[in-house]
Parts: structure tokens; sequence; C-alpha cells
């Protein structure tokens, strides 16, 4: 996979049975109906020169570059815009077309700074290369009226809008319409006078763009240009890589000139994301090469005592005898090891497999805990399969969406890019939200529902939605007899239509007026292929794996599972939580999600990896908590996760690493984790390293390696280091190894190798012997576990209660430019869009309060206190507070409780009682970190220059 030049068509490929066969200069061709006549001479290798066409965009026929002749037609029709016809003869190269397209050639050019040479897209233009395919020599109007004075834009930090290059043809304003769906650009003026516009004329930070970089991937000149371009210059080798963001997995070309990057360019072919991206992704690498990476193992005794730089062997030989005394003190199950949802699959696995086969426990256990562990249990009870149903593609066919406790215009940007353009072409929408977030209404599109329920409640609008179903006879009962088990069906089917959970009875608890509620069941139920999104809002609840079996038992109590359109689908937050969940990272489970006490399963690794496994699962990450308060667990291997930033009740996770005798920590930065760390040991990027990612939709994507690894070892290397000094001896070679491991263990990657995803782009497991291509949709024919089993998902409401001292909920959430702990995107040019987190206030309790716009306000909760400049918004709901998580100074996680899901613990992050105060100075707790923090970063730094 390197190649930097991708073929464009010109216009989008259609889709349809009927073939047309047409000639084009003599050479028959057959194509879908509907193709243009631009695309089918693409497709026989004729290239028709053109300037407004591009194959991500509709046809707009605007620069008369393409025109060609057509027998029987008068005139000259524009190729992009002319679909095929049968038995057509198109000609696109006579001597005339040649005299017109030189012409408007010149016109172009005429208005175009002559400056080739030394423009930064030199070799890279479409309009130099159309100019040179048209033979264009001469420019006759030399001294007319122009845009050659035109300033530049350059407010965003990522690209600059040069004007005066500008041929207007329209492509950056197609893009940000139908590729992003923001519709931020417009052409302003008329005639000679029109030039593309963000907004009113503003610049584009101040506009209503995102940065999401479409609109300079579709430019044909160097009219919207990536600044790293004009820096460094066109790239010379490219190689396809994923994002190392969100669970979109979106693939991109990273273009590279030596070993430094020029830019990230969506790859076209990318399944998940074909050709789009969001700013993270495309703009906000920089993180990888920043002067705070840490690049040399340290060791300490103390976390007051200054850093002490080692050599690899040093470092791992520390942190391996210093594991091995604990255990000898403590016993073997006093260490354990957290995995990284950021990290490749087959670090991952190495991670768990080093606990389970080095330490001797099952000490391991992964973010996902924090994040979407609800949704590996609620769908493998209820469908068999811990893993969302669909392609993210799916989205086009689903004729009713409904999106629970989400923000993918946030979190999942390039998919809700997508799910916009749907809901564009007639989709309805139902949100059930909290807060009305873009989700509700956006650029040509509105929720036809928008449930905005109280915080904490759920389950009780899931099981009112199906009270609904079920009474009104809104059931498919076909669907249901044939693929369901019929004894849990009747179960539930009694369960929700008990008058308690009906719409009005549940009105009071939820919030939510019974006469939407029974709307948008309906529209559910009956409104064609219904799919269904859903997000931390979901998981992080009390509630969450009732949550998860409810919404699995809507979809099949209405048959919307199996097919493309429909589905339960979990929005996965990291670019790699599902593949860590799927390479065996939670205590109870190996690799594939089997259970650690089946005998079979355990021979199987046992046969493999020459170790006796313990059958018993090991500590949660809470657990782990704990019993480091205890002095029962006393040291701890985390792998590129940030716990005490990330896990909530931060004094609590703060006193266990405090209690610990080792903890080792893996990182690129000195993280919140890290600072109470005895042993550090530098991470590599993922542009350092090969491997393999797993996204939302389970499709495996590969990581390729554009540098060296900057600390000397990528990831995967450093561990077997470990396993090594610890005496359980790892020798592999290349990543690819790894993976045919996990494929000889894992019934579900039994056909996943190195070679396939090369050779398909990505593969969507289950891939086996069944499937050796992948499994876009899953439960097709029946569910992985035989019959669909409906759960009772009655409702509990959660302990965090409201109270006259803690008023009001907390609920918390993400925002497109910051990314999870901030440990990347913060140390990008993102910041200019979200510098701090702040806490978003109704006016109503902002003006009990005394509090203003900007006002510093202080929240307390039962486990803390904190501070935060308030955003006055009525997108929250008097009674609800809402805030983001990606500043540790912030200290969200200060006020969050240890509550967590009845079933896997994954905390309550949603919900947490507290009160809102006007304050005049930071809390407690964030006066101490300001402390401690500068004395870790001066630890650190000491190392660093010596002292
Ligand atoms: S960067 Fe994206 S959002 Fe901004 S103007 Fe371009 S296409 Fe639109
Ligand atoms: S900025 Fe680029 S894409 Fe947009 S109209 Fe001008 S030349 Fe075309
Ligand atoms: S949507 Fe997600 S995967 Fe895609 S570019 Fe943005 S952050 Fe990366
Ligand atoms: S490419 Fe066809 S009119 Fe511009």
């Amino acid at each position: 996979m390197n190649a930097i030049d991708d073929k464009d068509f010109g216009t989008p490929e259609r889709e349809s049975a009927t073939r047309v066969t047409l000639e084009i200069d003599g050479v028959s061709v057959t194509v879908p109906a509907g193709t243009s006549v631009m695309r089918a001479s693409a497709e026989a290798g004729i290239n028709v020169p053109k300037l407004c066409a591009t194959d991500s965009l509709e046809a707009f026929g605007s620069c008369r570059v393409c025109l060609v002749e057509i027998d029987g037609r008068k005139g000259y029709p524009a190729s992009c815009t002319t679909p095929v016809e049968a038995g057509m003869k198109v000609r696109t190269q006579t001597p005339k077309l040649a005299d017109i397209r030189r012409g408007m050639l010149e016109l172009y050019i005429s208005d175009h700074p002559l400056d080739c040479l030394t423009c930064p897209t030199n070799g890279n233009c479409e309009l130099q290369d159309v100019a040179g395919l048209v033979g264009l020599r001469e420019v006759r109007y030399k001294k007319g009226e122009n845009h050659l004075e035109l300033k530049k834009d350059e407010s965003n930090p990522y690209f600059t809008y040069d004007p005066s290059k500008c041929i207007v043809c329209n492509r950056c304003v197609r893009a940000c319409e139908e590729t992003q769906g923001t519709f931020a650009l417009t052409i302003d003026g008329r005639g000679f006078e029109s030039r593309v516009a963000a907004g009113q004329n503003e610049a584009f930070m101040d506009s209503e763009c995102v940065s999401c970089g479409a609109c300079v991937q579709a430019c044909p000149t160097a009219t919207l240009t990536e600044k790293t371009v004009i820096r460094i210059g066109v790239a010379e080798h490219s190689a396809i890589t994923t994002c190392a963001y969100c669970g979109v997995g979106c693939a991109f070309k990273a273009e590279m000139k030596g070993s430094e990057v020029v830019r990230m360019v969506p790859w076209k072919d990318g399944k998940a994301n074909h050709g789009h991206s969001c700013v993270k992704g495309r703009f906000a690498w920089g993180y990888a090469t920043h002067r705070d990476r840490m690049l040399k193992p340290m060791i300490r005794k103390k976390i007051s005592d200054p850093w002490q730089e080692v050599s690899w062997e040093e470092a791992v030989a520390y942190a391996a005898g210093e594991f091995r005394r604990i255990q000898q003190s403590f016993g073997r199950d006093s260490i354990g090891g957290i995995t990284s949802s950021r990290c490749t699959n087959e670090e991952t696995y190495l991670v768990q497999k080093l606990v389970r086969a080095a330490f001797g426990n099952n000490n391991v256990d992964t973010c996902a805990r924090v994040c979407h562990s609800p949704t590996g249990y609620g769908l493998k009870q209820t469908l068999g399969e811990s893993a969302g149903t669909q392609t993210f593609d799916s989205v086009m066919q689903a004729d009713v969406i409904m999106v629970i406790g989400a923000n993918p215009a946030a979190a999942h940007p390039v998919f809700a890019s997508q799910m916009k353009r749907r809901l564009r072409q007639g989709a309805k929408l139902i949100v059930v939200d909290p807060r009305t977030t873009e989700m509700v209404k956006g650029a040509h599109y509105q929720a036809d529902y928008h449930l905005k329920l109280k915080p904490g409640t759920n389950v009780a609008v899931i099981d009112a939605l199906a009270h609904v179903i079920v009474t009104e006879g809104l059931l498919k009962e076909d669907f249901i007899a044939e693929r369901c088990e019929p004894e849990s069906f009747r179960q539930w089917k009694d369960f929700v239509s008990r008058p308690e959970n009906s719409p009005e009875a549940m009105a009071a608890v939820t919030g939510v007026p019974a006469e939407l509620l029974r709307g948008a069941a309906r529209l559910y139920a009956s409104g064609g292929n219904a799919a269904i999104y859903y997000g931390l809002g979901v998981t992080e609840h009390a509630q969450g794996s009732t949550m998860v079996m409810g919404i699995a038992n809507l979809a099949m109590a209405t048959g919307n599972v199996g097919r493309a359109g429909v589905g339960v689908n979990p929005l996965r937050g990291q670019n790699n939580v599902q593949g860590s969940c799927d390479m065996g990272s939670f205590p109870h489970e190996l690799p594939g999600y089997r259970h650690i006490s089946d005998s079979t399963v355990r021979a199987e690794f046992e046969a493999h990896w020459g170790v006796a496994l313990n059958p018993e699962p090991g500590l949660r990450i809470p657990n782990m908590f704990d019993a480091a308060h205890d002095g029962s667990f006393r040291g701890l291997y985390v792998q590129g996760e940030d716990i005490v930033q990330s896990d909530p009740n931060t004094q609590h996770v703060v006193d266990a690493l405090m209690a610990m005798e080792c903890l080792v920590v893996q990182d690129i930065f000195l993280n919140e984790t890290a600072k109470y760390a005895h042993v550090f040991l530098p991470g590599s990027s993922f542009l350092e390293k090969d491997g393999t990612f797993t996204n939302a939709e389970r499709r495996i994507s590969r990581v390729r390696k554009v540098m060296p690894p900057k600390a000397g070892y990528a990831d995967w290397e450093a561990r077997q280091l470990l396993g090594n000094a610890l005496g359980y001896p790892m020798y592999y070679a290349h990543p690819s190894e790894i993976m045919a491991e996990i494929a000889a263990l894992t019934p579900s990657f039994r056909g996943v190798t190195y070679e396939k995803i090369d050779r398909l782009g990505s593969v969507q497991w289950p891939c086996n012997e069944n499937a050796p291509d992948g499994t876009p949709i899953m439960h097709v024919e029946q569910f992985v576990r035989g019959k669909g089993r409906f759960m009772i998902t009655k409702y509990v409401a959660t302990d965090e209660k409201v109270t006259q001292r803690f008023p009001l909920i907390l609920t918390t959430g993400r925002i497109l430019s910051q990314y999870n702990v901030g440990a990347q995107t913060r140390r990008t040019d993102n910041v200019r869009w979200h510098s701090e987190d702040r806490l978003e206030i109704h006016p109503h309790d902002a003006e009990e309060r005394g509090i203003r716009e900007g006002d510093w306000a202080g929240i307390e909760s039962r486990s803390g206190q904190t501070v935060l400049r308030a955003t006055i918004t009525d997108n929250v709901q008097p009674g609800v507070v809402y805030t983001t998580f990606h500043f540790p100074e912030s200290g969200a996680n200060v006020i969050t409780t240890d509550n967590s899901d009845w079933a896997t613990n994954c905390p309550e992050y949603k919900v947490t009682a507290v009160q809102v105060m006007p304050v005049t100075q930071p809390s407690a707790w964030q006066k101490d970190y300001q402390r401690f923090n500068r004395q870790q970063l001066e630890l650190a730094r000491a190392e660093e220059s010596g002292a």
C-alpha cells in the first residue's frame, strides 16, 4: 500500500443492476446506468480534462473543460453532467474540443498568479495538470481585471485560503455540503466578482467551519492548502494507515517527506470513511512529534525522587525485579496490568498474555471498563456477541435513526457526516439525550422526536418505548417467532406491558411527555428500517448493562436486526476499544470473549503459551484500586492509559497508586498517572509501529509504520523485553506473527492475516472458515447465540440522588476538537477551539446562584470539589449541568463518584449529584494538583538537564 496518487474518476460511482454499453473514442465501455460519460471514460482509461468535477462530489458542470462530442447531439455537452446512454458514440479528443478547452484554460490562467515554481502545491495542482493536458502555451489576456491582490485568510491554524488562486469551481462549497454536511461555505458575489466565502464573509475561524478539511482536499488549486504543505513542500512517498483517535477508524494516506509527515489525507478507499475525516485525524497529529514526548526509560524508588534515565534493559530489569519481589512478599495476585484502547490489537494481546502467562494471574483489565463494558455484557446476553451489528454504510439504508446517549457530531464526526447525509435524504430521527446537542438540529435536518430525559432514566425510557410497541400491537411477530426464544419473549412482553411501564406512568420519572414517547415508539417500530446508535450516555450508568439489553430487546421485538439499515450500533469511543475487548483484556475472558473458567479454551492457550493458566477471573480496575487500599495489591503495569485523569473519583485512584510499590507506566507523554510511577517506559505513537486497530464496526485495519520508533522500540517490542525480563520469553519478529497467534487461538479471527487485510483494505470479524472475507452484518440468518434472548429490564433509580445539598445533576461528554483526556489534542492547535473545560448551566440555575457567563463556578459532589468557568446555555435543561473532561486541571473526575454499572462496574459518569456556587479561586484539589504537577515536571526536567 504505497501510492501517492489516487485515480479520480470525476464523478461518483453509481449502483444499478442495469448495465449500459457505449462507445468512447472507438472503445466499447459497459457501466452501470446513471454513470456519467466522464466516469465511463475514466473507467476505460480515457481521461477527459476536468476542473470542477471530482469523484467524491456530485457533478456541477461549471468549468466547461470536460466538453465532449456525442453523435447526434448538438453542441458540446459536459461529460461530467451527461449520463451514459446505450449505443452512445462519444469523442473526447477532437481539434475543436482542444480549441475550446485551451480557450477556457486561457481565461482561468489569465486571472491566476503565474508563480507555479514557488507555489506550495507545484507538482500537485490540477489546474497546472490540465493546462499541460490541453496544451496551453500562451495567455493572450494579460492586462485585464484580476484578483491577484486579494488577501489571504490565515486564521485557521491548519490551512490557508488564498483567494487570488481561486478558480471558483465550487468544489469546496460542495465538499462542505455533501461530504461534511456543515454548509459553512458559499460563493459570494456574482460573475467576475464571485469568490468563496466562509459564512458572511467571515474569517474561516469565525465561521461555522469545523475544520474537517474536506474543502482543502477538494480544492484543485493552491487556494485552500494545508500549512504543513506550505512549510514542508509536496510529499514524496506515502503509506496507508488508520487514525489513532476515535472508534470510526478512518483510513488515511500518511504523505511523507523522508520520515516527516507532510499531511494526512483521508483515503478514498477507506471503508469506514470513504475519503473523509475530521479535524483530529486530518490535522491534529502534531502531538506525535511534540517536544513533550518522553523518549527515555526512567526509574525511581519513590515518587518524590528525581527520575533517573536508564537503558531499556535496566528499566525492564528493574520493573521485572520489583514485580517478582512483590509477588514473593504479597502473593501471585498482588500485581496486575491495564491494557489500552489506543494501542494496537497486537500490543494489547501481548499485555494480557504477559499478565496471564508471566504474572500468573488474570488481573488484567482495560479502559473499556470505564466506557463500553456494558455493551460487551448486554449484547452478549441478548444477541450472543459483544459487538455492534452493522457497517457504518448501513445507515444509508435506514429509514429511522434513533440516537441514544451519543453525540456523534462531536465524538464520531465522520460517521455523523454520513448519518446527516442520510437525514438530508429524508430519514426520520429520534434523539434520546438530556441535552440539546448538534444531533437534534443542524443544517437541513431536525429530530422528529427529541426525548430530553432526566439523566439516569434511560431504562425507564426504553421500557416505556417497549410498552407502547407491545400494547399497541407493533411487534414483528413473525421475526420473533422464527428468531427468538419464546419463553424469554413471553416474560419480557408480560413485563413491559405492565401499566407501571407505560409512558404515562414513567413520565414523572423520565421527564419526557408521554405523547412524545408514544410517537417515538410508533415511528421506530413502523417507520421502515430502524437503526439504533448509542454511546456512553447509555453505558456509563448504574444500569448501563440493563439499558444495552433494553436496546437489543427493542430491536429484536421490531425485527430490526440482521440486515442492512437496521441494527444495534454502539459508537465506540477510542480507536481500538473494540479491539482491546476482543483481545482478552477483561479479567474473566480470554481473546474472543471466552471465559477463563472454560477448561477446553484454557487448554488451547496453555498448549500454545506453554504455561498453566489460572482459572479464576482476576481483578477489575476498581477492584485493583480497592485491593491497593487494603494493601494486597502492590504492583501495576499501565499501558497507554491515563487512569488518574479518566477514572472516577480521582482521589480514590490517586490513593491507590500512592499505595503501589511498583507502578510501571508506558506512554508517549508523562501523563497524570506517570506522575505516580516508579518506572516509565516511553511509548510509540501510531506512526512508529505496525499493527492493527479494530473500529466500532468490528473492522480490522492496518496501522503502518512511517517513521522509526522515537524511543527505540515500538510498544510491542517493549512488551517482549518485559516478558523476557520476567522469565517468560516472547520472540516475535513482526506484529504479523502476533496476529497469526491471535488468529490461531481465536475463532472469530481465524481467517485474519496481514496479507488479507492488505488485499481487502480491511476485514470485519468474524473472519473465519464460515466468512473468509469477514462479516459486514451480523446475526443475518440467526443470532450468534442461536435464538435471540429477551431480558427483563426493570428500571431501578440510581443511588445517586439529588438532595437539598446536591440539587443538580452533573453529566459529562466530549467536544469535537478535543479527544478523551486530551493528552494528544491538547498538544495541537486544536486548543484554539477549546482551551479549557467549561461548566454548562441553564440560565435559571445560573441566575438563582448569581452566576454569569464566564464566572468561576465551584462544583461540589459527595466525592470532591472543583472549579470551572460557567457557560450559560439552555442546551442543558434546568437541574442539569454538563462538562467535558479534556483537561487534567479541571478535575472533572474529582467530583464523579464510585457508583457503577451493576454488571460490569462501568462508572456512572453520567449522573453525579452536585451543588454549584460562585467562587473566586480554584478548589483545594486544584491547588494541590498544581503544586504536585509542578513538582513532578521539575523531577522529570531535572533528569533531562542531568541535574
Ligand atoms: S474545513 Fe470542513 S467545515 Fe470547514 S469550510 Fe472546509 S469543508 Fe466546511
Ligand atoms: S477555493 Fe478551491 S475548491 Fe473552492 S472554488 Fe476556489 S479553487 Fe475551487
Ligand atoms: S472521525 Fe475519528 S477516526 Fe475519523 S478522523 Fe476523526 S477522530 Fe479520526
Ligand atoms: S469538469 Fe465538467 S464542467 Fe467542470
